[in-house]
């Protein structure tokens, strides 16, 4: 994302990175039955590019996201991060990691009801124990969100589309250098799912993967990829 550099006040280099999966697996087992959801999954991002995800529901996007994300173990398989491979680091060094090298935006927000759109953004870089510009950097960002007017809106007084955008300045406070969004506009109409992913696309400027189910959104992107029966289909 266009980030100032504080020295020399202009554009901070983009510094996108790469992601690599490999053969990853993951099942669930409800009572007798298991379901398949990913059945060796390879994958390969580079740096910088903006990449689609769709599927139909239930296919395993989110998933797929999770595991991508470091969020949710594979049960097999591996998934490397700017040469870190996510899920052979100490839990304290993945946290770490996760912090400050990758944003998500979550299917259904996740935003916390109590707290204002500015606090909710600057949650993850309280996490992150960032403290310095911290307020400045959030309200910046739900400005470049265009919320620079509903920063002490709490979620119930937002509509979902700028709920949405909470989501997403929110993944950027601590300038992630890959970004990972659940289907950001699944819940939005599609002029508002549009401004968005225009919104998205406009500001991350790093790696990102976007899962959507809308075609002409996702042909906004670089690239296109489609889960199917557990598996990348072209
Ligand atoms: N924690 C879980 N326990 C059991 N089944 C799950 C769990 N998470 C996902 N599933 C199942 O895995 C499949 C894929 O889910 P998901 O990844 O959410 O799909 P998508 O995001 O493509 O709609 C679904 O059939 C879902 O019911
Ligand atoms: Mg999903």
């Amino acid at each position: 994302m266009p980030d100032l550099d504080p020295v020399t006040d202009s554009i901070a280099p983009v510094t996108g990175v790469t992601l690599t999966a490999r053969d990853l697996h993951r099942r669930f087992s409800m009572g007798r039955d298991t379901v398949e959801v990913l059945c060796g999954v390879d994958l390969q991002i580079e740096a910088c590019e903006k990449l689609f995800l769709r599927g139909a529901s239930g296919a395993g996007k989110t998933t797929l996201l999770y595991t991508l994300a470091g969020l949710e173990r594979p049960d097999s398989g591996e998934v490397e991060i700017g040469g870190e491979s996510l899920y052979d680091l100490s839990k304290a060094r993945q946290a770490d990691f996760r912090n400050s090298t990758i944003g998500y935006v979550f299917q259904h927000y996740f935003l916390l009801p109590d707290l204002t759109a500015l606090e909710n953004v600057c949650l993850p870089a309280m996490m992150a124990g960032r403290r310095r510009g911290r307020r400045q950097r959030a309200a910046e960002l739900l400005d470049l969100v265009g919320l620079g007017n509903r920063i002490d809106h709490r979620p119930t007084e937002l509509s979902g589309g700028e709920q949405q955008r909470v989501a997403i300045a929110r993944s950027l406070i601590n300038d992630p250098q890959i970004l990972f969004a659940d289907e950001p506009t699944g819940n939005l109409d599609s002029k508002t799912g549009g401004e968005v992913m225009e919104t998205l696309l406009g500001i991350v400027s790093d790696s990102l993967i976007v899962v959507t189910h809308d075609s002409t959104l996702a042909a906004l992107g670089d690239r296109q990829l489609e889960i199917s029966d557990g598996r990348i289909v072209a």
